[in-house]
């Protein structure tokens, strides 16, 4: 195996990512409210998995990296954030078998329903990715109305959709951890949606 040093490696990272996140006018706090908690999701449910963590850090920080620097980048974002972090990675020396893995687990992380994963890391990605949505619930409500500009129905009816899909494409060790925050969330959204 290739001799590498990890903290080195995930700091570079954090610092490019982290950067690119605060000169996004388009998406505030973005940092905060989405990277952080996928990191911190994909961490949680990759210790009960006993799953690469390294890939699953670098990858839950990358995966969105394409249309973080450009917000017009959403349809294929997954394939350029997956470019972006095989490039950044061969440049830091992490070994080569791993920047595929966190590339592919990046490449994976779109989709509205579930889908079936080449790796458990890339199931953890993607299921982090949808409690994130759930978890900041402000921040989501930032995107429906103010960055998507809709009307409190329809922003609430568009949020309802996603938040429903999210659930779906969750696996059930990450529904447990964030069931209580999905119930609350629907519920509002529910009891604005009847009074349309
Ligand atoms: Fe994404
Ligand atoms: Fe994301």
């Amino acid at each position: 195996m290739q001799k590498y040093n990890y903290p080195k490696i995930k700091k570079e990272v954090e610092t490019l990512v982290k950067n690119a996140c605060f000169k996004t006018v388009t998406r505030d706090r973005i940092w905060e409210f989405h990277i952080i908690p996928v990191v911190r999701f994909s961490k949680e449910l990759g210790g009960k998995f006993g799953a690469d963590l390294e890939v699953l850090e670098l990858a839950a920080l990358m995966h969105d990296y394409a249309n973080i620097l450009d917000r017009k980048i959403e349809k294929d974002h997954h394939t350029r954030s997956a470019e972006l972090a095989r490039e950044i990675l061969a440049e830091l020396s992490f070994p080569e078998n791993k920047i595929k893995h966190v590339a592919d687990c990046i490449e994976a992380h779109r989709g509205s329903v579930r889908q079936k994963h080449k790796t458990i890391e890339s199931e953890i990605l993607a299921s982090a990715d949808a409690m994130s949505h759930i978890s900041e619930p402000v921040a989501m409500m930032h995107l429906a109305f103010r960055v998507l500009d809709n009307k409190v129905i329809e922003g609430a009816s568009w949020l309802r959709g996603k938040i429903e899909r999210d659930w779906e494409k969750m696996m059930p060790e990450g529904r447990e951890i964030i069931k209580d925050d999905y119930e609350k969330m629907m519920k509002m959204l529910d009891d604005t949606i009847k009074r349309r």
